[in-house]
């Protein structure tokens, strides 16, 4: 006789997603902090970047891969992509039926704690930076906070050449750095999915006065609590397999794997291409 292994609510997976590959950086927090829960991860390689497009872009790219998780039966979606949480999240979650969460209210959140003197520096692409999105849920926390942002457009293809700890990665980043650490910052957060993939040159930087905060980690915190409310996280032992985590790309991009293989903590085979403009 078959075995019934209908999958209760709370073994279905979580969608997370990004323009691309940088994503990766939640989707290895999210594996850390959930180490039970299945994930179905979403690269939109095909369409990357997102930093310079318009929020209308952003929103309908983010809609169509809301779909297309959705017909992996998932529970939850985490948007792991700064500029698609600070562009279309808002829009996204007045109709959405799961609970979703983006990077930017998590990692607002965790700076507005982290700071002492009051003045936080943001770093992002130019489309996060200029929605102003961390500025309005920081003064939402505390009218006082004084916010300053800096778009550092050259950190994603720094880092998606593997530039990690590369004497032209610093110098750009001292330039990026030089007029916020002139503001006397206290706190800095890495608005962007690749820019915890070179903490350790912006520490370097910046000294041991600035804390830097990393919204991936915040995010799967807060995913994890957001489950936890709704009844929602899995209670099972998953058994670790190939199967617990999938991957889906909207381009054959061979630097995928490379990449994925870089930051996560395990091999991936690789990913499987979907059209993702037929969502
Ligand atoms: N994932 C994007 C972000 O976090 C960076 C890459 C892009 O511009 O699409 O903002």
């Amino acid at each position: 006789m078959e075995k019934n292994i209908a999958m209760t609510d709370n073994e279905r997976s979580i969608g997370v997603f990004d323009s691309g590959i940088g994503g990766l950086t939640v989707f290895r927090e999210l594996m850390k902090q959930m180490p039970d829960e299945s994930l179905v991860y979403f690269g939109d390689t095909a369409r990357v970047p997102y930093g310079s497009k318009s929020k209308e872009t952003v929103t309908k790219y983010s809609r169509q891969i809301i779909r297309f998780l959705k017909t992996q039966n998932v529970k939850a979606i985490v948007i792991a992509c700064n500029t698609a949480s600070a562009m279309a999240l808002d829009d996204i979650e007045k109709d959405i039926d799961i609970p979703i969460i983006g990077v930017v209210k998590p990692g607002a959140r965790a700076a507005a704690a982290a700071t002492k003197n009051g003045k936080i520096g943001v770093i992002g692409t130019e489309a996060t930076i200029l929605s102003g999105v961390y500025d309005v849920y920081l003064k939402d926390i505390n009218p006082d906070i004084k916010i300053i942002g800096k778009a550092c457009p050259l950190f994603v293809p720094l880092v998606e050449e593997g530039l990690l700890e590369d004497p032209v990665t610093r110098e750009i980043a001292g330039r990026y750095l030089a007029g916020l650490m002139d503001s006397g910052i206290d706190t800095l957060i890495m608005g962007c999915t690749h820019y915890p993939l070179i903490k350790d040159t912006l520490a370097e930087i910046l000294g041991k006065k600035v804390i830097l905060v990393n919204p991936a980690f915040e995010t799967a915190r807060e995913c994890r609590e957001m489950l936890d409310r709704q009844g929602l996280l899995n209670k099972k032992k998953i058994e670790l397999g190939a199967s617990q985590y999938k991957f889906f790309v909207s381009d054959e991009a061979d630097k995928f794997k490379t990449i994925a293989n870089m930051i996560l903590p395990l091999g991936i085979l690789g990913a499987k291409k979907i059209a993702i403009e037929n969502y």
